[in-house]
């Protein structure tokens, strides 16, 4: 069973609760996505493995770490996966990006594909998903499905906000994919809105709507 993360730092809730807000402006929700990217970031890779490296100081010589040559890719869901790219190519300035063109039915809700394009090496890379919202969950499954069928193999999920049945519908698929969240919120509507959610993350990053 995959393991599911819930960041509760204060500079994420904090960053999180104005996000949600409707009167949040375009400029201002825009920042907000990228900042919280940024921060998740800074979490969901402590993990990654490090080795030790002999640095000259003008003084002395320094036994330092660095991140080991373990090669990451993240993959935004379009569109509004991309908002969270940003943020993390900050901390991350070699980092490799993938996209995946994703679009929800609105009657069956089911993911409808239109665009896949991953750096050709995909296959030897960690991969961090990233979307700000994981509602029922259709999109992030057919996303690490794809990903799964190029090769990939250690795959995680980062997402701003997630509903319960998105969660579970994950674990159950991919069961290997760990999922890093800021918020699990109580539950979808009937348009598969989360529940309290934010509203309609890419009409809110791209001011559209
Ligand atoms: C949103 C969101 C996710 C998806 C989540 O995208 O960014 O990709 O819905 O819903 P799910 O878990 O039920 O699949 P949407 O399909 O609205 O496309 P957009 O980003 O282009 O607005
Ligand atoms: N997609 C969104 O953008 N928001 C939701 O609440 C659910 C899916």
């Amino acid at each position: 069973m995959s393991k599911v993360h819930v960041f509760d730092h204060p500079l994420i809730q904090h960053k999180l609760s104005i996000l949600r807000d409707k009167d949040t402006c375009v400029k201002e929700f825009r920042e907000l996505t990228s900042e919280l990217a940024m921060l998740m970031c800074y979490e969901a890779t402590r993990n990654l493995p490090m080795e030790e490296v002999l640095v000259e100081t003008p003084v002395a010589v320094a036994k330092c770490l660095h991140i080991a040559g373990k090669k990451l890719a993240i993959v935004p869901i379009l569109r509004a996966g991309l908002g969270m790219v940003d943020g993390m190519v900050a901390l991350m300035p070699n980092v490799k990006v993938g996209h995946i063109g994703l679009y929800r039915d609105p009657k069956t809700l089911e993911p409808v594909k239109y665009y896949y394009k991953m750096p050709p090496d995909i296959q030897e890379r960690d991969v961090i998903i990233v979307d700000p919202m994981l509602a029922t969950g259709g999109s992030a499954d057919a996303a690490a499905q794809f990903l799964k069928e190029s090769g990939a193999r250690n795959i995680k999920l980062m997402c701003i906000i997630a509903a319960p049945e998105g969660v579970a519908r994950m674990q159950k698929s991919h069961p290997d994919v760990d999922i890093f969240i800021a918020a699990l919120d109580d539950c979808l509507n009937d348009h598969g809105y989360i529940v309290p959610g934010l509203g309609d993350a890419g009409d809110r990053v791209f001011g559209t709507k």
